[in-house]
């Protein structure tokens, strides 16, 4: 069956967003337009204080623009007021954090089904059983999370994110921490949600390997939008990363040479992303 999608699940347009007044003005986004489409996992990267999380806060509702739209599928954010936005973001929007954020007195079944229950929408139970078959946590259901190692819980909050059915996951730095082998397992989880429930996803990461899993690499630098990559490998994103911090390099974009992108690239190039990479799967392994 082929499914004619309007709209994608989120976009931003001509987006702008300015933090703080005088002195301490900073366009943390700077003329950005992007499309999330359904089906599509979307890893965006770029140095520190690039705009990564301020791109996906905004588009997801939790922060609003200065300029330019944010859309949920059809809707435009701009237009509800905080009522309709608390319940789009709970209806239609997962979100995966890199603390995990999981309620501590809940058990595990508890925080899966935490969004519905707070919308008052009942929990499909055969979908949440899946999706506890998926995540492979269904010996730690009547677990609470502190009981579970650190992949454990981002499972958990990979499943709470998928719980609603929602239009779109928003995941920032899932895997920032994680070990390797926890990451692989939710950055597989991800994948597996895109490719067979048609989801869309948008991760924030720094690491090359995560960035692997998706279909398309954005790069961002200085709130803009610089580069991007389709079908990325660990490799391309790493030696993408690496034209980033070479300022001889040609086809620097303008605006990477403050000296907050310099330090943030530089970390953004560490050896510790260069061994996660060297040490993570395959393009060829996981799909
Ligand atoms: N609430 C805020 N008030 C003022 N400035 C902010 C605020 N949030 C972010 N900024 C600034 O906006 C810019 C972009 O920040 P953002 O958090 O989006 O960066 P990032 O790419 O996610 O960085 P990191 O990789 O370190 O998480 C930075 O210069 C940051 O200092
Ligand atoms: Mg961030």
């Amino acid at each position: 069956m082929t499914v004619v999608q309007l709209h994608p699940a989120a976009a931003v347009t001509d987006a702008v967003k300015v933090y703080g007044i005088g002195a301490t003005r900073v366009r943390a986004l700077d003329h950005v337009t992007v499309e999330f489409p359904a089906g599509r996992f979307t890893a965006i990267m770029g140095p520190s204080g690039s705009g990564k999380s301020t791109l996906m806060h905004c588009a997801a509702g939790l922060d609003t623009l200065s300029a330019g739209s944010a859309h949920i599928g059809g809707t435009e954010l701009g237009t509800l007021n905080d009522r309709r936005l608390t319940e789009l973001r709970r209806e239609r929007i997962g979100f995966v954090f890199q603390s995990f954020n999981l309620v501590p007195t809940l058990t595990v079944r508890e925080n899966i089904t935490l969004p519905l229950d707070l919308a008052g929408r009942a929990p499909d139970a055969a979908w949440v059983d899946a999706l506890v078959e998926v995540v492979g946590l269904g010996d730690r259901l009547h677990h609470r999370p502190a009981e579970l190692s650190g992949g454990q819980q981002q499972r958990v909050a990979v499943a709470r994110a998928l719980a609603g059915r929602p239009q779109v996951v928003f995941a920032d730095e899932p895997t920032g921490n994680l070990d390797s082998r926890s990451g692989a397992e939710v950055l597989g989880l991800l994948r597996q949600a895109v490719d067979t429930m048609d989801q869309a996803v948008v991760m924030v990461t720094h690491d090359p390997t995560a960035a692997g899993y998706a279909d398309r690499v954005l790069f961002l630098a200085d709130g803009r939008l610089v580069d991007s990559m389709d079908t990325p490998t660990a490799d391309r994103v790493l030696d993408r990363m690496k034209a980033f911090d070479a300022p001889a390099a040609t086809g620097r974009p303008a605006g990477t040479g403050s000296t907050a992108a310099r330090a943030a690239t530089a970390r953004a190039a560490t050896p510790d992303t260069a061994r996660s990479a060297a040490a993570g799967p395959r393009e060829s392994d996981r799909r």
